[in-house]
């Protein structure tokens, strides 16, 4: 047994309590690769409109999920339509999927387009309805992301949350801000503990966490079952072994050697260059790349020769080149 509280979620035991937050462009298949080696429980593929999916149900297969991922494989889809969500729901069941995530955080607003800039969470019936079409068309369990509420004067996650475990919704992550797609201000984790003490679905507290500390603050705060990281991983995939570690005794484990870390940054951008191949592949390096780095001395200047690179090889000799450079000063420091 575990010596830590188990999530369950369908038939799906968690291995922790710390999962990664779908991110469009970010948390493609590498990158979940990776952020699974180190210990996030669940990462979710970017959101998939229904709408676009169900016009060309080949057009997303790359941004969808992967049969040789590793278990429980979750696809996001987004939308305002019951029935196009079922029909995507299903289709990504057929695909592989083992858990469908709804999201209700950040809606698609070319598919909104009638209600462009407001959000779902606005409209109580329809959010019901989705979820119960979504839960009824397939035998997977189905899980749910949304914000607090529609704005701070209508913070109707708790009513949201209720809803959601009526329609039979099997857990739900919470980003502690309102309002579709922004980033004002901080997070705030009261209405997050009102919602964990409403309901009995799993709870996951999503929003501005980048530490083992802070991850253990907002769980003792919110009394949530597990935490959901987004930013915080970029360029620090390793965060969720951190947080792991320090949730179950208290103690961070030993910073990964910059020896590793040249290894990783290489790995993941061959990764990148695969998955979308050479020429696409180049700008994802880059993003990761900028992130990587951030914390040594000279990324800027490297950064600006680095994104001048314009093919596979290149990208990867001058990762060697800067870590290799990077360990002989750290050796003689
Ligand atoms: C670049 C980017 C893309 C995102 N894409 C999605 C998405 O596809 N689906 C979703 O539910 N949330 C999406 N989000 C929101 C995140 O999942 C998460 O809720 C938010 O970033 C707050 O968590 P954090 O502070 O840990 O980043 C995105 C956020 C960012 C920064």
């Amino acid at each position: 047994m575990p010596d830590f509280p188990v999530i369950q979620i369908g038939p799906h035991q968690l291995s922790s309590r710390v999962v990664l937050a779908p991110m469009a462009g970010i948390s493609d298949r590498p990158f979940r690769r990776l952020c699974r080696q180190f210990g996030a429980a669940v990462t979710a593929t970017e959101m998939l409109s229904a709408h676009v999916q169900m016009q060309n149900p080949a057009g997303s297969q790359l941004r969808g999920i992967h049969r040789d991922e590793l278990s429980p494989r979750v696809v996001q889809i987004a939308g305002a339509d019951p029935v196009m969500m079922a029909a995507a729901a299903r289709h990504n069941v057929e695909q592989g999927a083992e858990i469908i995530d709804i999201n209700m955080g950040c809606p698609v607003k070319k598919v909104l387009k009638q209600a462009a800039g407001s959000a779902l969470l606005q409209d109580e019936p329809l959010v019901q309805a989705i979820l119960r079409s979504v839960v009824q068309a397939v035998s997977v369990p189905v899980t749910l992301k949304i914000r607090t509420g529609w704005s701070p004067l209508l913070r109707n996650g708790v009513n949201i949350a209720r809803i959601a475990e009526d329609a039979g919704i099997q857990a739900l992550a919470v980003h502690g801000r309102t309002r579709a797609c922004m980033f004002n201000g901080d997070a705030e984790y009261d209405t997050i503990a009102a919602i964990k003490a409403a309901i009995s679905i799993p709870v996951f507290a999503n929003g501005d966490i980048n530490s083992a500390e802070k991850a253990k603050q907002v769980l003792d705060h919110t009394r949530a079952d597990g935490v959901m990281i987004g930013r915080g991983a970029r360029g620090r995939p390793w965060l969720f072994r951190d947080i792991e570690q320090f949730l179950r005794n208290a103690t961070l484990p030993q910073p990964l050697p910059l020896s590793l870390i040249h290894k990783l940054v290489v790995q993941h951008a061959e990764d990148l260059h695969e998955f979308y191949g050479p020429q696409t592949g180049l700008g994802f390096v880059r993003k990761h790349v900028a992130w990587y780095l951030e914390p040594y001395a000279g990324a800027a200047d490297f950064r600006r020769v680095f994104n001048t690179l314009d093919s596979a090889d290149a990208q990867t000799d001058s990762l060697h080149e800067f870590f290799l450079h990077l360990q002989q000063t750290e050796s003689a420091a």
